[in-house]
């Protein structure tokens, strides 16, 4: 692996998460991924973690035991996060709300994404530039029928993101992580990706929010993941970047 350049990206096995590894490793970084399924990327610069996010004895152990001796490398100068994979979650009103479920889509959605910030803060080296992005979604804004797990995933990351940030200021955190660190709170819009299948295929009855999903397809709405792919490497290489953004697709 290439020591200069490395970052951790969610979710490799498709859409964003595989467009955003290949990019990276085109631009010379070394890439550590993860999902469930096994990886589709073979390349010397891309290492793959098969995990289930949601299980979170076993994301802490194989993260803090295999990778933090990869990310506390000295010879990091830029560490890169991408929390990108997640769950649609139930797609059904909520009174059919299965507690364990529900659990297990915060558990892939907020928790890790949030205990892999820390474990990144805690292992970059203190001199390397450190970038995050925590992928969003407008549902983080957008009350839809039918789509409450999600919504109040993506709602809760993104707060977690923007508070997260200013911690990064404050006495304590401010002298034990690395002082370039950026984060960023990204809405990559609506992609042609699983997850948008999965969004149009259940029946209006069951997911009344199923005709706006269908009506991104018929409408030719939905963009290559290639795209939003950019805008996620662009800031993981950004030589000066605010403590804290939001950003949509397109806007850098
Ligand atoms: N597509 C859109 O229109 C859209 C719009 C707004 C936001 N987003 C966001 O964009 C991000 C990427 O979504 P996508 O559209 O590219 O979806 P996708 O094609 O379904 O990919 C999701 C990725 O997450 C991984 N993943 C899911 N659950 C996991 C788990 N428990 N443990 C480990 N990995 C897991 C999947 O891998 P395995 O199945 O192999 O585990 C897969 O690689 C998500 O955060 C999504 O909310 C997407």
């Amino acid at each position: 692996m290439p020591a200069e350049r490395l970052a951790i990206v969610t979710g490799t096995s498709s859409g964003i998460g595989n467009a955003v590894a290949f990019q990276l490793m085109s631009h010379g970084w070394a890439v550590i991924g993860v999902s469930r399924r096994d990886s589709t990327i073979p390349s010397p610069t891309y290492r793959h973690v098969k995990l289930d996010l949601g299980d979170l004895d076993a994301l802490t152990a194989t993260f803090e035991n295999e990778i933090a001796p990869l990310i506390s490398d000295d010879r990091r100068q830029r560490v890169g996060l991408v929390n990108n994979a997640a769950l649609i979650g139930r797609l059904g009103t909520i009174d059919g709300t299965d507690a364990n479920e529900m659990l297990r889509v915060y558990a892939v959605n907020v928790v890790a994404p949030t205990w892999l910030m820390g474990f990144v803060a805690r292992h970059a080296p203190r001199s390397a530039s450190l970038r995050v992005v925590n992928v969003s979604s407008g549902a983080a804004q957008r009350p839809t029928p039918g789509l409450g797990e999600y919504v109040g995933t993506k709602a809760a990351l993104r707060m977690t993101t923007l508070s997260a940030a200013t911690e990064f200021d404050a006495k304590g955190l401010r002298e034990r992580a690395p002082a370039d660190t950026a984060l960023l709170s990204y809405s990559p819009g609506t992609v042609d990706t699983p997850m948008q299948v999965e969004a149009r295929s259940p029946s209006a009855d069951q997911f009344p929010a199923v005709t706006m999903f269908k009506g991104f397809y018929d409408q030719g709405q939905l963009v290559s993941p290639d795209q939003p792919a950019r805008d996620i490497v662009a800031f993981l290489e950004s030589e000066k970047a605010p403590r804290v953004a939001e950003r949509r697709l397109g806007e850098g």
